[in-house]
């Protein structure tokens, strides 16, 4: 007999990592990613590890093997890949920056690859006059080569400065539609990646 829908196990959460992009003192980053860590957990079905890359403090990477090595010699690099592997999902927040996106978010991809593989992650992207939407352009193929499957669904903040008052980033209806919009998919995305990472462990 098939089970009816009401027997189902209720959801469980996701764990979503949300990036801060920014380590810039008076950054307006940190506004962003406080609203999308309220937004999310008022929403409820993730726990949220937030990732403040200030606070991560990663040097430069200074691994001698490469990523897909996974032979790590830096306390750092292991305790990164640690939290990294952990994550189903992942959000990040990125300014614009000369028309790209954060050196200091490229540098904490940069450290590890197997980690990253066949997970979903959601961008906010905010800027300046440009906008983000460039920044977000440069992110996209950076996200591909590590296996990352990103939402279509995309937070873009222009004239992010405008919008942060004492503090506080104060959305628009639109932004907040388009945050539901990505969590919806993340929502959707991360369990099937999940039973594709687990297949593919079955099948090696
Ligand atoms: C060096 C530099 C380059 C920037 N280049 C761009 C750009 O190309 N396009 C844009 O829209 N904003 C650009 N901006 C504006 C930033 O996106 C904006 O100041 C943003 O608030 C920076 O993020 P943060 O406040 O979280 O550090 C640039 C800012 C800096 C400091």
């Amino acid at each position: 007999m098939s089970a009816r829908i009401t027997d189902r196990e209720p959801e469980s959460p996701i764990k979503l990592m949300v990036v801060i992009g920014s380590v810039r003192p008076g950054r307006l980053g940190l506004s962003v990613a406080l609203w999308v860590h309220e937004h999310i957990t008022e929403r409820g079905g993730f726990d949220i590890d937030f990732v403040d890359l200030a606070e991560l403090n990663l040097p430069m990477v200074d691994e001698q093997r490469l990523p897909k090595a996974q032979l790590y010699s830096r306390r750092h690099t292991a305790a990164w890949s640690a939290r990294v592997a952990d994550a189903d999902a992942f959000l990040f927040v990125s300014p614009e920056i000369n028309s790209s996106f954060s050196p200091v978010l490229k540098n904490a991809l940069d450290y590890l690859f197997h980690e990253w593989n066949r997970k979903p992650v959601g961008l906010v992207s905010y800027g300046g006059r440009g906008g983000g939407a460039f920044g977000a352009a440069a992110l996209r193929p950076v996200l591909s080569e590590l296996q990352l499957i990103t939402a279509s669904s995309h937070v873009d903040i222009p004239r992010v400065s405008s919008q942060v008052e004492d503090g506080f980033f104060l959305p628009d209806g639109k932004q907040t539609a388009r945050l539901d919009d990505l969590l919806d998919e993340l929502r959707a995305l991360a369990p099937a990646l999940r039973s594709v990472r687990e297949s593919a462990l079955v099948a090696s």
